[in-house]
């Protein structure tokens, strides 16, 4: 089969198609599956670049795993959808016919490939409403959001404002996290109720209107303008430079606060605020249980959001930010990984095996 991945990490231009063995049987709860979408994200463009840092070990890891089936050839790609081919003897919920949208195991080889083997942990059905390359838009972003604001900051779905997610606020009306973009074109994203891109959320005690500009409130809040004196709030969720947000969100959070964050750092906690409020620090890298071998049932949980998610999407709750569909070719994901490496994205780039064109998949 053909697959998209490097043999050395590097630029984009390192990526290469190349033709390797398709997946062994699957085993325990892993199933084969015949991949028709993916999407790109910064996780891919750390990986491809030789800077992924989340895991300590982590290129120590994924060698072995890539000697065993083709030399140095390692398989990009993290989000992805598809239909089910061959099940492990250990599958309780999926068949084989049924159509599914997952993030990968980041030790296994990636989705950039015409088949992979995905644990069934890591998957839901894929939502009706939606195609498969706007179902390969949504797992990573939206796990995150999810295991970040109520798994690690322990804010309850329902009960402290079903605030997990930009678009959850906007139907349910009760607002509690306020959010700020430096970008206009975000910004407007923003006001079409199209999902804004992950950034530092503020949870806060009082109401407030997400789709707005940022008000003189939202800015008094926002650690880039210094401590606030009046609007304390209960939770912080960094999804950017945690070195910088660290000591203005410990100055910002109410006594006992809880802080959250996705992005990797060095960073001082020594002289901060977050000792004399007691505040609690938390990581959340989505890949922790599948790492660690499956230690607790977080990956379990994991499936049954996307189960959830298909069902939200299904009834409009959520919407899909998908803003770039491209068929789903080498030089389409080398031009991907340099838009997003650029920064200058909105939304999801996501990419399609039938998506208009002559060229072949995967090549
Ligand atoms: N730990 C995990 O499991 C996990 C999971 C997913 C992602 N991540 C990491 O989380 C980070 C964000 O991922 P993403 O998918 O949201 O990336 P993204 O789509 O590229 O979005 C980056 C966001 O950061 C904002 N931003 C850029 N510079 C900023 C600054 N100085 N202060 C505040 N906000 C700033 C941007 O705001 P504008 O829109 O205003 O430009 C944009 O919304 C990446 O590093 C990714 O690798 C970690």
């Amino acid at each position: 089969m053909h697959a998209i991945g490097v043999s050395q990490y590097g630029p984009p231009d390192n990526l290469q198609s190349r033709e390797i063995p398709r997946p062994s049987t699957p085993t325990g709860r892993q199933m084969r599956i015949e991949t028709k979408a993916v999407s790109v994200n910064p996780i891919d463009i750390k990986v491809r670049g030789g800077t992924y840092d989340d895991p300590p070990d982590y290129y120590e890891r994924v060698r072995g795993l890539t000697k065993g089936e083709e030399p140095n050839f390692h398989v990009m790609g993290y989000d992805g959808a598809g239909v089910v081919r061959e099940v492990g003897p250990d599958v309780r919920h999926f068949k084989v016919g049924d159509e599914v949208y997952y993030l990968g195991n980041p030790v296994l080889q990636g989705s950039y490939a015409e088949e992979q083997l995905v644990d069934e942990r890591h998957m839901g059905h894929k939502p009706r409403s939606l195609d498969f390359v706007q179902a390969a838009a949504m797992p990573l972003t939206y796990a995150t959001a999810y295991e970040g604001l109520v798994d690690r900051l322990g804010i309850q779905p329902g009960r402290e404002g079903r605030h997990y997610h930009h678009q959850r606020r906007r139907r349910h009306g009760r607002h509690r996290v306020a959010d700020r973009t430096a970008r206009p074109e975000a910004a407007r994203r923003h006001h079409d109720g199209v999902a804004a891109r992950d950034r530092v959320l503020l949870a806060r005690r009082r109401r407030c209107h997400p789709c707005r500009q940022p008000s003189r409130r939202h800015r008094a809040a926002d650690p880039r303008a210094g401590p606030a004196r009046r609007h304390a709030l209960k939770y912080a969720f960094i999804t950017s430079r945690t070195e910088q947000y660290l000591r203005p969100i410990a100055d910002l959070l109410a006594p006992f606060g809880r802080m959250c964050s996705i992005v990797q750092a060095r960073f001082d906690m020594y002289g901060t605020q977050c000792m004399s409020k007691s505040l609690t620090f938390s990581w959340c890298w989505l890949a922790t249980g599948a790492y660690h071998g499956y230690v607790n049932d977080q990956e379990e949980k994991h499936r049954e959001w996307y189960e959830k998610l298909a069902s939200l999407l299904d009834d409009g709750t959520i919407k899909c930010h998908l803003t770039q569909r491209k068929r789903l070719t080498l030089e389409n994901i080398r031009e991907a990984h340099k838009q997003t490496e650029a920064g200058k994205g909105i939304g999801k780039t996501a990419l399609g095996v039938d998506e208009p064109g002559d060229h072949p998949v995967f090549q």
